[in-house]
């Protein structure tokens, strides 16, 4: 794989436009469900599904209402764009319904030579121009686009089920394949909610040769142990066992044909086992029914399957297969792992890992060995994406899943990323930008908030520990820029209000959302703010205590953003130019105390009901820091104020409110 791409996907550039007309080939399962994503994320584009059978195209199209249907009356979609979703959707068996698309998806069955015919068909059909991609999850793409005219405009996007929600979508960067089709792609995805992770071109790329060989190795156990047992040990590692995840998927063939890929291509230690052979279905556990199993039973399936994960991680990083982050994301976001193999790796420890590994290449022999220390697998950086631009060090908080809320070793990656740079002569500053359209970072990962109700110290010192990074960036010697690409909520809101500088989108905004939870923004939402922009604290004031949110554009009006920005390449552009703008003079935060507005009485009321002993500690802490004789000082208020709330019974309802999807009653609790 080229390494010249950037880490982020928004910083490649493209000029190829986004897709008008787009045709899905295959009308089974994932095709369409294709569709459906690309015409919820892009409503104004045209759709065309194309399949041998009509039945199946009118299958579909009925699947994609019912998908549409669901959606409305769950609240997650409007009529209207419900009805934009569904409209320009066409669906035919006539090859002809490819003439005018800038996009054609193959998503056949997975036959080589079924392949090759249809993209014949395809070239035939459509312009120089037009994007092809397949969505195979084995073959490589040198095979399927071999016959090809002009196999530059193709490649493989592999997604994963269900294709309209799951966000992982593999990118194959293969040989032949264009450099600007691979970036605008990684682009486009990334634009329409996905994550895209590049993979190099062989059989089973990088997450199904994880996948694949982990079902393969427990169908191989089989002689040792029962599916459910397998599955209940398993259970430790994924949300679902192998056999339960192969029941659902009708996963058997799958695994035969893509193995024998695997054992053809690269040795008989991938054969697949027999038994997927005579088996239709397994008898599997559902997830959370785990069945006893005996040591040493559990030992032995537990060190097996452990051994596949980790003998298949060190293949795909030495073999340069994929990126270590992008590996431990893919899987837990495409695979349902509960922890990425290099997270595992490293919770490990070299020796165990060691052993683990040792252990499996005996048993199982040609299976992939460490070509190096276990520890020198380890990525310096899980959660942050790091580019360089003009001399500045562009930092992206990826988190997806989380709208890149921040735990504590995303937090801690950004401090060490920051250290390792800022005496480097050669960079002049940092931005801060988050993965994606919608976020910037939706504040402090609210997962961590359970553990530390009615623990008061335990608390304050959460955000003591929190607050590491934002210190920092209040004594540091190179400016530091946030790119506000979407929300900046809570801790989110804090971290860009230590930024010496912040440049927001137009359709940014900014939110301190933490009394709707029950709780208070303790990392310096209470302090920074006051000291920056006096001038806007009756803001603050509403800010904080009926979580009223403030757009980008009237953020700019008060002066709290430096600079609004049209799309993410123009965000980008400011915020690299203000780094270099603010050599030499980066702001410092006053310690001296400063004067605050009084809070109107009966704040809070009029919108929801929130919490009356929440506020109340909110405005105490508000002055206390306000009159606080040094940042420090104040800080601290924040932090214990974050300690104090942690205990009230508004805290434990908004925090269980949040866990359990449901608007919290803070009438019952004061
Ligand atoms: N922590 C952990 N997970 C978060 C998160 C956070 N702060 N914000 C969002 N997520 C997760 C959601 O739980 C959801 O996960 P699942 O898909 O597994 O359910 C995922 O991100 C996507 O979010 P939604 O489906 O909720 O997306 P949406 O567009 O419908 O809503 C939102 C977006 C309004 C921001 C909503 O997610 C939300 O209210 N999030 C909480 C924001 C918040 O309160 N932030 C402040 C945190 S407290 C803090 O920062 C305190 C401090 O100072 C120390």
């Amino acid at each position: 794989m080229t390494r010249s791409r950037p880490a982020n996907p928004l910083l490649e550039t493209s000029t190829r436009p986004a897709p008008r007309r787009v045709a899905v080939i295959g009308a089974g399962t994932i095709g369409p469900d294709i569709g459906y994503y690309l015409k919820a994320a892009l409503p104004g584009l045209e759709l065309a599904l194309l399949d041998v059978r009509q039945a199946a195209v009118d299958a579909a199209l009925a699947r994609l209402k019912g998908y549409a249907d669901k959606a409305v009356a769950r609240g997650k979609m409007s009529d209207k764009a419900a009805q934009a979703t569904l409209a320009g959707i066409t669906g035919g068996t006539d090859y002809d319904v490819l003439r005018g698309c800038d996009w054609v998806i193959e998503a056949a069955t997975e036959d080589l030579a079924l392949k090759l015919r249809i993209f014949a068909e395809v070239e035939a059909r459509v312009d120089a121009g037009t994007a092809i991609t397949s969505n195979t999850s084995s073959l490589p793409a040198q095979r399927i686009f071999s016959r090809m005219a002009h196999p530059e405009r193709a490649t493989v996007t592999h997604f994963f089920a269900p294709a309209w929600r799951n966000p992982v979508v593999e990118v194959v960067a293969w040989a032949r394949a264009e450099a600007s089709l691979v970036a605008w792609l990684r682009r486009l995805f990334v634009q329409t909610g996905k994550l895209p992770l590049v993979t190099a071109d062989v059989p089973c790329f990088m997450l199904d040769r994880i996948f694949d060989n982990w079902c393969n190795e427990a169908g191989l156990l089989l002689g040792e142990a029962s599916a459910a047992q397998i599955d209940s040990v398993a259970a430790e590692f994924v949300q679902a066992g192998p056999f339960f995840v192969l029941n659902l998927a009708h996963g058997n063939p799958i695994i035969i044909e893509t193995n024998t890929l695997q054992a053809d291509e690269e040795g008989e230690h991938y054969r697949p086992a027999p038994i997927f052979r005579s088996v239709d279905r397994w008898n599997a556990v559902a997830p959370g029914r785990e069945i006893e199993v005996p040591e040493p039973l559990r030992s032995r399936i537990r060190d097996r399957l452990l051994g596949v994960l980790l003998s298949q991680t060190v293949d795909i990083l030495d073999r340069d297969i994929g990126g270590a982050a992008d590996l431990d994301i893919g899987c837990r976001l495409a695979l349902g792992f509960r922890h990425g193999p290099l997270e595992l790796m490293r919770s490990m420890g070299p020796a165990e890992c060691t052993r683990v590994l040792e252990r499996f290449v005996r048993e199982r022999p040609g299976m992939p060995a460490p070509r190096r220390d276990p520890a020198a697998y380890l990525p310096a950086e899980r959660h942050v994406l790091v580019d360089q631009r003009d001399g500045v060090v562009l930092i992206t908080l990826r988190r997806p899943e989380a709208l890149n809320a921040l735990h504590d070793e995303l937090t801690d990656e950004v401090l060490a990323v920051i250290r390792r740079h800022e005496d480097d002569p050669k960079v002049a500053g940092f931005v801060i930008v988050g993965y994606g359209t919608k976020s910037f970072c939706a504040g402090a990962d609210i997962g961590r908030f359970p553990s530390l109700l009615g623990d008061k110290e335990a608390a304050a010192q959460y955000a003591r520990d929190c607050s590491r990074l934002l210190v920092h960036l209040d004594r540091a010697r190179k400016p530091v820029v946030a790119a506000l690409n979407g929300m900046a909520l809570g801790g989110g809101f804090e971290l860009a209000t230590r930024c010496h500088a912040l440049i927001a989108e137009r359709s940014a905004w900014m939110q301190l959302p933490e009394v709707t939870l029950g709780i208070l923004p303790g990392i310096g939402a209470m302090v920074v703010p006051y000291r920056r922009w006096p001038d806007a604290a009756l803001v603050f004031h509403g800010m904080l205590t009926r979580g009223d949110r403030l757009k980008a554009a009237r953020a700019h009006e008060l002066g709290i953003v430096d600079e609004l920005a049209d799309g993410y390449d123009d965000l980008i552009a400011r915020a690299v130019a203000r780094v270099h703008a603010l050599a030499g003079h980066i702001p410092t935060i006053s310690d001296a105390p400063v004067a605050v507005p009084p809070f109107a009485p009966g704040a809070g009321t009029g919108g929801p009901v929130l919490s009356g002993t929440v506020i109340g500690i909110i405005e105490h802490a508000v002055r206390d820091a306000a009159m606080a004789p040094t940042l420090a000082a104040a800080l601290e208020v924040g932090y214990r104020a974050f300690g104090t709330v942690a205990c009230t019974a508004a805290a434990r309802e908004g925090i269980t409110a949040f866990g359990e999807r449901r608007p919290p009653d803070f009438g019952a609790t004061g």
